[in-house]
């Protein structure tokens, strides 16, 4: 069986370019939904914070370092004040990191 038939079989992503399959392609994993509705957090203004988008992290909605291996990377965003805020949990939205009601849809 051939090498792109099997990645894909298996659920991995790959892109063909100048007719090879880059490592780092094969290696692109789904994200995972710690849960289907939005983590509600206090966040700080001024602070930086990095959203987790591959749904590993143990430390939800925010990133451990989880996605090593994946080719997800965080989201890295400041908050503009102190708010109470929904965070995506579903790793869906359209709006990120902010929930925008598309874990509705899953
Ligand atoms: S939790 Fe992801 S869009 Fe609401």
């Amino acid at each position: 069986m051939c090498r792109k038939v099997e990645l894909a079989k298996q659920g991995l992503g790959f892109l063909v370019a100048n007719g090879g399959i880059g490592k780092e392609d094969a290696q692109m994993a789904e994200p995972e939904r710690p849960q289907l509705s939005p983590y509600q957090v206090e966040l700080e203004a001024g602070k930086r914070y990095a959203w987790c988008r591959c749904g590993r992290s143990k430390k939800q909605p925010f990133c451990d370092g989880s996605h090593a291996g994946t080719g997800i990377e965080p989201l890295m965003f400041t908050a503009e004040r102190n708010e109470l805020a929904l965070v995506c949990g579903c790793k869906d939205t359209g709006d990120p990191p902010y929930c925008d009601g598309s874990h509705m849809l899953l």
